[in-house]
């Protein structure tokens, strides 16, 4: 096995996961092979050649099945194109090409991409990354493109501004302040909420989207509600409640829940609302997390037995044995396609242990140390 390349295991996966949701695999596999460039040779045996925040164990892709209730389940993948070598502006740099070598061939529009390029573009870029690409694959229909920018790229502070130039700049920015003053805990821009992607469809249609995605760590159930509910027609229990079942408490202490907004054209207000919940990051192993994922998608009334299938052909090992293989959860509320999105790790260069089981907190204010074990963040 280690005698494999990064591009041979990436696409065996694509290879199962095309099979078990009814999909071309040619065309994911080759656009997947233009993603990796020259870093699809390097054996697994090799480590990363970038600590890419794609996934935790460094891979420069994740996977995702996104369940939705008009059509069958659509394969996504987002990745992280790498220089050579690799540096966060060669990383960035790479991206791009990644992209501009796609327009023609998929009929991609970049117009809006291009005019808040320069926003994102910086000599020294900051942050866990410059740019991500999503690539969305539905049965018998062109994949789809998304990028994702950093607003944090030129710095912490910038992140606000910066992306208040940019919707301005997309015409989107009309309720843009009253969107963060709704949102935000009082004093946490920058600290406990951060302005973490900006994402854009490549493409011209009128459902063409922004997303705008705010990271929310060490909020509760409350704090969750209060950020959803600025989107009309969104039930802001509906998405305390996914969150609450999806990581089992209220607090959500462990990695941040992320909420993404959705703008498009025509409308001052977003109109749609998702949810991401760091499953692994809640649960002791996969098998926990499996089953938490399958219980969500049978509340909505998905087929759970795609992702026990998709599971399969990513990994043999027993669920029990890790956690991370399914690293995020999502619910997505409004158009255009509502649904459930269960995210798929690729495992390439580590698998993480499973967590103890965690012991309820003794009541005494003294810790029985040696007892009690703490979840890791993960
Ligand atoms: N790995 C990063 C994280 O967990 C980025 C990321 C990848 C992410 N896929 C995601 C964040 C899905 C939110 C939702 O934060």
């Amino acid at each position: 096995m280690r005698g494999l390349s990064v591009a041979g295991q990436l696409s065996a996966h694509l290879a199962g996961l095309c099979d078990v949701l009814g999909l071309d695999q040619s065309a994911s596999i080759e656009l997947m092979m233009d993603l990796l460039g020259s870093n699809g040779s390097r054996l697994l045996s090799e480590p990363p050649a970038w600590p890419s925040n794609v996934a935790d164990d460094h891979t420069q892709v994740e996977y995702s099945l996104a369940f939705n209730g008009a059509e069958p389940p659509s394969l996504r993948i987002l990745g992280e194109a790498l220089g050579s070598p690799p540096s966060a502006q060669a990383n960035m740099r790479a991206g791009y090409e990644f992209i501009d070598s796609q327009v023609t061939k998929f009929g991609l529009s970049t117009k809006r991409l291009n005019a808040v390029r320069d926003l994102f573009a910086t000599e020294q870029p900051q942050g866990a990354f410059a740019l991500w690409s999503s690539l969305v694959f539905r049965s018998g229909r062109t994949p789809e493109f998304k990028v994702y920018l950093n607003p944090e790229v030129r710095g912490v502070d910038q992140a606000p501004a910066l992306v208040g130039e940019a919707l301005d700049r997309l015409k989107l920015g009309g309720s843009y302040q009253s969107l963060l003053d709704r949102v935000i805990r009082p004093g946490e821009l920058g600290l406990h909420d951060r302005i973490s992607f900006f994402a854009l469809d490549l493409d011209d249609g009128p459902q063409a989207r922004v997303k705008l995605y705010l990271t929310h760590h060490h909020a509760d159930v409350h704090d969750i509600a209060r950020a959803a509910r600025v989107v009309s027609g969104v039930d802001p229990s509906e998405v305390a409640e996914f969150c609450s079942l999806a990581a089992g408490t209220s607090r959500f202490s462990g990695r941040p829940l992320v909420g993404s907004y959705t703008l498009t054209e025509g409308s001052d207000e977003p109109v749609g609302y998702s949810i991401y919940v760091p499953i692994r990051s809640y649960v002791s192993d996969d098998q926990e997390a499996r089953d938490k994922a399958v219980a969500l998608l049978n509340r909505y009334g998905f087929d759970a037995g795609i992702l026990d299938q998709a599971l399969a052909r990513l990994t043999q090992r027993p669920l029990r044995d890790g956690v991370g293989l399914i690293p995020h959860v999502s619910l997505r509320l409004g158009p255009p396609r509502p649904g459930v999105t269960v995210y798929l790790s690729a495992e390439t260069y580590s698998v993480f242990p499973p967590r103890l089981k965690q012991i309820p907190a003794a009541r005494s204010p003294v810790e029985r140390g040696s007892t009690r074990t703490t979840a890791t963040i993960r």
